[in-house]
Parts: structure tokens; sequence; C-alpha cells
């Protein structure tokens, strides 16, 4: 619900309050975010004081008490005494920089806003609200857009800047969000890490200054995510106020927060402003991405449930619905294989359950190593004799779905395309760096994409293909396009992954019923942004399940369990060298889009039959898995005796209890797992071990049995009576 009343604008969700003013010098001024408040205009929360050395603005003349250096702002500028974190820095013809936004105006609209070629999430029963700022010595005006997705405590913004003034100016940094506490004692949680181990989360208390969570290595990357939590520093998971801040973006970002001298903090989140400038001409505007903020006053747990039902309802496109179980020929095979040794790996996985064949890397081009072949989407037909036509349907006819691996923004400089096109790339003159070989294709032209897009398009019409997995394997590094002038080298960042957007619009518009997962060296694009596109994504190239139970603990703050690709791979682990049973592996993997990455046919029938037993558990429980509502029962951080979550169905009539013990020790203690999310007055059946009050289960808990050994599992299902 939005109200506006005489300047002051109120947005409410179910359960949460965005508040903010235009006050008598037309500054946008926040006044509060939080829990439910109602029929208050919070302003009277803002305290105008003295302090020495904060600048006043023009119009306020004497009165010292006004400054922008302490108030609470809705969008930051600069350049006007306020010395925290801007949200917009423009450079002007004459050369100054600054921004100083006032109000102009407002609308409220029914629906949420789309942004053309940007992913957003969906609302067409929403309002949004447009409050019109505008910076009269620049010319520009700023529309800042929010979108109350009221039954999912989500609220939404953007921000459009629009050069209304004759000459062009230089946009040096826009945020998608400002969001200003009038307090400073606050944690920071971000998620954090490296290739094989991603979005691990760090949590510490604000100190005075700034911490920020970045990329600009042109992907959202490995090492942060666009996503960071602000929180009091006592909430946990049942308690506490907490409010997630994520981008849905997927090039480089900036998520800041910054503690200021008067014991306030501001978290600013968007593009990041390195190596960012953008040209708006006369008459132009520019859009940045959206962002998204949700609230708690109860710890992570609701955050978590608010985030996962709203990414899975109004934001994922899921042209399937059921994700279907599928095995991926990269970790048994990686380049070496032909068609026989890919039937040969689909007929032993076929009887076990699975539903999808992917062909990985090494079915194109000259592709025999990551060295050559990259940028030549035609079917190597050395390896595959025939080509698709003739390998897709031997697949189907063991009754799987077909799909297969690209890597379209990249170009190896032993290709036919690089070759003929040496220009094509996204580099320097005079700078060369590569990463795995390879070079990154200029996305931000038109022609470019033209090109890789027509290609796939005839690989992914020439045979019966469901699926594709679209990877990303380098960084970006001495960026430059030739197609751009000097003074718009600035916009390459931005106009690449807007170039990636394209694509796979492009791709999902041509190809309504093809599955995309997204996939960068594992986890090093996973963020809301791709999300939009590819409704699921490979988490990690690690698939050692107890590292796994870290990353995908990480990935649960703000990520969906049906959006993380997770797979049973063969041990010894071909990144960390640990083995772990089959049951184990399966047990992590299930906590995802289930998948394996092995050769069936290279493993004991008793494995086997695991396997099939696996397979039948989680198409027997995948409503639930996926869709249910999901609790963290331990932090795998912690090394405790285990890690353990919880899927609860909404009618919460059904529950799924997943355990990992850690290393085994001598005499173990014997614990009893406290489960979360039942309701208290039913009684549940235990895996046909009795039936017991969901008060029982929550409070007293669920005796677990004696670990034997490393890393055993346990799995239980809970149906009430
Ligand atoms: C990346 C992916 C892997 C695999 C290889 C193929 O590393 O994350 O899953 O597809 O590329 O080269």
């Amino acid at each position: 619900m939005i109200l506006c009343h005489k300047g002051l604008f109120t947005l409410h969700t179910n359960h949460t309050t965005y508040q903010m003013k235009a006050d008598a010098h037309g500054v946008l001024l926040h006044t509060y975010y939080g829990p439910r408040v109602e029929g208050c205009d919070l302003s009277y929360t803002i305290r105008y004081v003295d302090r020495g050395f904060s600048p006043v603005p023009e119009e306020a003349g004497e009165d010292r008490t006004f400054s922008l250096d302490v108030l609470p702002q809705e969008y930051s500028g600069c350049g006007t005494g306020d010395f925290r974190l801007p949200s917009l820095d423009l450079e002007l013809p004459n050369g100054s920089r600054g921004a100083d936004l006032r109000f102009k105006s407002f609308r409220v609209e029914r629906g949420k806003y789309a942004l053309e070629g940007l992913p957003a999430f969906r609302g067409e029963e929403d309002e949004t609200l447009t409050v019109v700022l505008e910076d009269a010595a620049a010319g520009v005006e700023v529309e800042l857009l929010y979108g109350v997705l009221e039954d999912y405590d989500l609220i939404t913004r953007a921000v459009r800047v629009i050069n209304r003034g004759t000459s062009a100016v230089k946009i040096r940094q826009a945020a998608s969000l400002c969001l200003d506490f009038q307090r400073g004692n606050l944690d920071l949680i971000t998620f954090d890490g490296k290739h094989v181990l991603e979005r691990c989360p760090n949590r510490g208390p604000l100190l005075p200054g700034v911490r920020s969570a970045d990329s600009v290595r042109g992907g959202s990357s490995h090492q942060h995510n666009p996503f960071v939590i602000l929180c009091d520093h006592s909430a946990g998971e049942d308690h506490g106020l907490c409010f997630a801040a994520c981008l849905l973006y997927s090039g480089n970002f900036q998520a800041a927060a910054e503690r200021s001298q008067f014991e306030t903090v501001r978290l600013t989140l968007g593009i990041h402003p390195w190596n960012f400038c953008w040209t708006l001409g006369p008459g132009e505007a520019f859009t940045t991405p959206e962002a998204a903020l949700c609230c708690s006053g109860q710890g992570f747990t609701p955050l978590t449930h608010r985030l996962h039902r709203c990414f899975r309802e109004r934001l994922l496109r899921d042209p399937w619905g059921e994700r279907p179980v599928l095995i991926n020929n990269w970790e048994s095979t990686e380049f070496s294989f032909d068609a026989e040794r890919l039937v040969a790996i689909a007929k032993s996985a076929a009887p076990m359950g699975v539903g999808l064949f992917v062909m990985d890397d090494g079915w194109f081009g000259a592709r025999d190593s990551d060295r050559a072949g990259l940028g030549d989407w035609t079917v190597n037909r050395d390896k595959l004799p025939g080509g698709l036509e003739a390998l897709v349907p031997r697949i189907k006819a063991l009754g799987m779905d077909f799909g297969l691996w690209v890597e379209p923004e990249m170009v190896n400089e032993d290709s036919e395309l690089y070759r003929a096109h040496p220009d094509w790339v996204l580099q320097a003159p005079g700078r060369m760096v590569r990463s795995r070989q390879q070079l990154v294709l200029d996305f931000t032209r038109r022609d470019v994409r033209d090109h890789i897009y027509g290609a796939l398009k005839a690989v992914l019409s020439s045979a019966e293909i469901s699926y594709v997995k679209w990877d990303v394997n380098r960084s970006l590094a001495a960026v430059w396009s030739a197609a751009l002038p000097p003074e718009r080298q600035g916009e390459v960042f931005h106009r690449y992954i807007l170039g990636v957007y394209d694509m796979l619009e492009r791709m999902r518009r041509d190809f309504p019923h093809l599955l995309i997962e997204g996939c960068s060296g594992g986890g090093g694009r996973f963020d809301a942004g791709m999300l939009y596109y590819t409704p699921q994504i490979w988490c990690s190239d690690n698939t050692d399940a107890i590292d796994r139970l870290r990353i995908q603990y990480g990935t649960s703050f703000c990520y969906p369990v049906c959006t993380m690709g997770a797979h049973v791979s063969a041990i010894p682990n071909a990144q960390t060298g640990r083995s772990v049973s089959m049951e184990t592996r399966g047990v992590v993997a299930m906590h995802g889009t289930f998948g394996y990455e092995m050769d069936p046919s290279r493993i004991t029938p008793e494995e086997r039959e695991v396997i099939r037993r696996q397979i039948a558990f989680f198409k027997k429980h995948q409503a639930l898995i996926h869709q249910g509502d999901y609790y963290r029962l331990s932090d795998p951080f912690q090394n405790g005796p285990y890690t353990a979550w919880e899927q609860v169905s909404p009618d919460k009539r059904e529950a799924l209890v997943f355990v990992v013990s850690g290393p085994a020790q001598g005499g173990p203690p014997l614990l009893n797992l406290r489960l979360k999310g039942l309701e208290p007055s039913f009684r549940y059946q235990v895996d046909g071990q009795g039936d017991y009050p969901g008060a029982a289960l929550m409070e007293a808990g669920w005796p677990l049995p004696m670990p034997w050994g490393d890393f055993q599992s346990w799995q239980f299902y809970l149906s009430a009576l």
C-alpha cells in the first residue's frame, strides 16, 4: 500500500513500513524502514542540531542546524555538504562534480514498473511510486522508482536519471539504492569467498568508516555477492531486527556501508563507480539496475522465507516447473569423449531415474582442451559423427531429455572466429590479459552478439535440445571496446552486461521451453539478475559434499533451494581429494537442483542402487524440497557435531529434515536435534518411528543416531496425522 500526504510517502507491506518525507527545503529525508508502523509521520525521530564543520545549504540561511552532513537522506547526492557515501555523482560540462537533489513531484501507478533490458521482479497487481527529484543547476531529473510487493514484504527500487538540459552530462555514479539508518550499532553480513568456495557469510559490527563488498571483475564474482544483510548485533535465525538488500545485476557492483561520525549508517548498493562513466545527452535517460529490500523483526529465517518466496513467484521464469534430475559428463570425461562414451553414460543413468543428459564442454569446434575452439559454435563431427541430429535421438530413445554447454561470451585465439575477427574482443590496445587461455568478446556490440546468437540458434534448432548451461569462465581485465569513442569507455562494463542480458532474453524468447542454467566457473555469477534469465545456477565447481554444506548454507540466506545447481560427483573428490559416502553426497546435492556428475557405468551395482533410491526419494519430495519453507538448523562454519537443515510445507503438514555429521570422534555425545517451523499442536509421524507433537519435536528435539565414521547422513520425513 502506498500512502502519499503532503510530501510524506509511506509504503506498507504486510509486516513492514518504509517512509520518506520531502522537507521544507525540498530535501527528501528518509524517515523510517522497519517493522510495520501505522498512522504516523516518523520524521519526528529526526533531530536538528548544530554540528561543527557541517555545512549549511544556501536556502537554510543562518540555520546551522540544517545540514545534509547529518540528515538521513533518501537518495544522497554529493558536493552538498553531505560527505557520506554518495548515491549520485554528476560531472557537468563545466567540469564541476556533484548532485543536489530536491523534490519536484510524484505519481502512483497500478502495477509494478518494469525495466527495459534489465531484470526486475514482476508485480502486475502491485503498485509503483515514482518520486521525481531535480538538480536545477545540472538540468537533471532523477526518478526514484519504488515497487511495493506487499505479500512478500519486499520493496524494490530503481533510479532513472534524465537529462532535461541542453548539453551532455556525465554520470560518474548512480546507485540503485541508498538506505540511511539513524543508528550506528549494526552488524554487516557479506557473502564472500573464491572460486570453489563461494558465498561464505562474514559478519561483523560496523566500525567508523566504510566497509564494502564489491566486484570490478566484470561479473558479480566468486569473491563477493550483491546481497548483504544489516542487523542488530544480537540478531540470529529466530530473533532480532535485520534488513536484506540485493541487487538484480550481474556486473561490477558495490555494496558499501558507512558508519558515520554521529553513529548513523548509510548503505548504498549499485553499479560500481570504478571505471563507470555514462555520457547522458540532452533528453536521454539512464536507468540503474533494480535493487530489492526486505526486512524482518524476527531474525534471518523469516527474511529468507520472504526472499525465497518472492524469488520463486516473482523473479524466476521457469519453463518447466519441476526441474529434472540431470547427469553431466564434465567431471567424468572433461574434453575426452565421443558419442559412444556419452551414450554409455546416458544408458547407465537412465534406468536409475535420471531425466536429463547434459553434454558439457568439448563438443564444438577444435575443442580438445581449454586452449582452443571457443567462439566456433559448430558441432565437432570427429567426436560426434552425424552431429546432434544423430546423437540427440539416441539420448531421447533412452527416455531422457538432452542439454548442452555453451560459453557464448568468450573466444580462444586458436579459433576460426578469432582468426576472422581479432578486433571483436574487449582488449585495450597494447595490453593483453589472458585467463584460461581465452579472451572476452565485445558484447557491447550488436554485430558481435548477432553473430554468436545466430550460431547458437542454429545449434539449438538442429535437434531437440531442452536445456543449456550458459557458462562464463574468466573475469574481464584491460577492458576496452573498439566500437566506442574514448569518452565512452566508462560505459563498457555496463553495456557488456546489458549485451549478455539481451542475448539471454533472445534465447528465452526464441526457445520458450528451454531451461537455461547459469554458470561461471561454478558460482562466479550467482546473483538475482542472472536468476531472472536462468532459473538455476551451478552453485560451485566444488562438488565436495562437505565444502558444499558451507557454500549452500551461505547461498541459502538469499537464494532459494531450487536455484542452486548441486551434483553428486565421484570420489575422491576432484577439488579436495576427500571421500564421502554416496549416501551423504546425495543428501547434500538434494539441497538444490539435483544431479550427478560422474560415469555411473564405472561404479558398483550397490552404489547404483543407492542412486536409484536417492532419485526416487527426491522425486517423491521434490515439491517440498524446492517449494517448502527452508530452515537452517545449524551453522556449518561453527564446526559443530553436525550440519542440519529442514524444509516444511506451507501448510505445515509435511517436513523433511537432513543431517550430516562432522568428522568422527571417540565417545560422541548423544544429540537431540530441535526442529523448527512445525505446528506445535499437530502430531507428526517421523519416518515410521512413532508420532510426536510438533511442540515436542521443536522443544525437546529428535534423537539423532550415534554417528560411526566421518560425515554420516540421515534424512527424516515427517507427516502430520
Ligand atoms: C566451468 C564450469 C564447469 C565446466 C567447465 C567446462 O569450470 O563451472 O562446470 O562446465 O567450465 O570447461
